[in-house]
C-alpha cells in the first residue's frame, strides 16, 4: 500500500504517548497531521472518514492492562472503511497485558486493518520515580526507527500475524474510578487554600471530572488518578495526603522499577 498521509490520533493525559507517538509518525518520514483527544471537548463531536491511502496511528495508555474506560467517544468518531491502523499504547514500565488486544479489536470494529503495533513505556502517572522522564532519548530514537519500519511493512503489503501479548476474552481488571477496586490505586486529590481559582485543572482534566464552577469539587467517580492536575497546577493547590497511599509508594515504585522495560515493535509474521 502507498501512504500518501499519516494521522496520529492519541489521548495523553500526561503527555509521555504524545511524546513517544509524535516520534513515531515523524519517522515515517511522510506527511503527518497529529490529531490530540486528549480533552472532552476534543472527543466531543469529534469525526475523521480515513481514505485508502491514509494510515491511522492510533495511541493510548495503559490503565490497570486495559484501556482506559469512558473514550468510546475516541473510537466513535473514527471511520476505517478498510484503511490501515498502527495500535499503539505506552505503559508504566508494570505491563500492557490486555490492552494492545483490546485497542486492536476496537480500531477493527470502526473498519481498519491493523497492519502493525507498538508498546512504548512512560513515566507512570502515579510517581515521577516510575520510568522518570520516559521515554527517554534512547526510547525515541527507536521509536523513530519503528516508524520507519512500520511504514516499509506496510509499503510492501506484508501480510501475517501481529505476534504480541494479550488475551480475549479480557483477563485484566482495567481501572474504573467508580468502584471500590483494590487499595490504594484509589488516593482522592484534594484542593487546598492555595487555589486561587484559575480554573486549570477543570479546563484541562481530561475526564472533565472537576466541576468548572467549583474547582475543589472533584467527581471520584470520573477521575482516574492521572494526577495532570496536581501536575500542572501552578500554585501547588491539588495533593495527594492519603497516608496510605503515600505509606505504599516506595513498594509500589520499588517493585515497578526493578526491571527497565523497553519499547517494542510488532509486524506481521
Ligand atoms: C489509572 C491508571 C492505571 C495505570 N495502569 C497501568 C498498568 O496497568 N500498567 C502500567 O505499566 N502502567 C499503568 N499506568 C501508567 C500509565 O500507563 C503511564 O504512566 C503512561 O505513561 C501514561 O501516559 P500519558 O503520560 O500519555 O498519560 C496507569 C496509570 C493510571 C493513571
Amino acid at each position: 500500500m502507498d501512504v500518501k498521509n499519516v494521522v496520529f490520533v492519541y489521548f495523553s493525559p500526561t503527555g509521555a504517548l504524545k511524546r513517544a507517538i509524535t516520534a513515531f509518525a515523524e519517522g515515517m518520514g511522510l506527511p503527518s497531521e497529529a490529531v490530540d483527544l486528549t480533552l472532552p471537548e476534543a472527543r466531543n463531536g469529534f469525526r475523521r472518514t480515513f481514505g485508502r491511502d491514509e494510515l491511522l496511528i492510533a495511541g493510548m495508555p495503559v490503565y490497570g492492562g486495559k484501556l482506559p474506560l469512558y473514550l468510546d467517544d475516541f473510537f466513535a468518531g473514527l471511520n476505517g472503511d478498510g484503511a490501515s491502523a498502527i495500535a499503539t499504547v505506552i505503559y508504566g514500565n508494570r505491563d500492557y497485558d490486555d490492552a494492545l488486544v483490546e485497542l486492536k479489536m476496537r480500531l477493527e470494529d470502526r473498519g481498519f486493518v491493523v497492519q502493525a503495533a507498538a508498546a512504548y513505556i512512560g513515566q507512570h502517572s502515579f510517581s515521577p520515580r516510575v520510568a522518570t522522564g520516559r521515554p527517554d532519548q534512547n526510547d525515541l530514537a527507536a521509536i523513530a526507527g519503528f516508524g520507519g519500519q512500520a511504514v516499509a511493512s506496510i509499503a510492501a503489503d506484508a501480510f501475517g500475524t501481529l505476534n504480541f501479548k494479550g488475551t480475549y476474552p479480557f483477563t485484566a481488571v482495567g481501572y474504573d474510578p467508580a468502584k471500590t477496586g483494590p487499595y490504594p490505586t484509589r488516593p482522592p486529590v484534594l484542593t487546598g487554600e492555595e487555589c486561587d481559582g484559575c480554573g486549570l485543572c477543570a479546563t484541562t482534566c481530561p475526564w472533565g471530572a472537576i466541576d468548572k464552577n467549583d474547582w475543589k469539587t472533584i467527581d471520584n467517580t470520573r477521575c482516574f488518578r492521572c494526577f495532570h492536575c496536581v501536575k500542572i497546577c501552578p500554585n501547588q493547590a491539588k495533593t495527594v495526603t492519603d497516608e496510605k497511599w503515600l505509606a505504599f509508594l516506595p513498594t509500589f515504585e520499588a517493585r515497578l522499577n526493578a526491571t527497565r522495560k523497553e519499547p517494542e515493535l510488532f509486524l506481521p509474521e
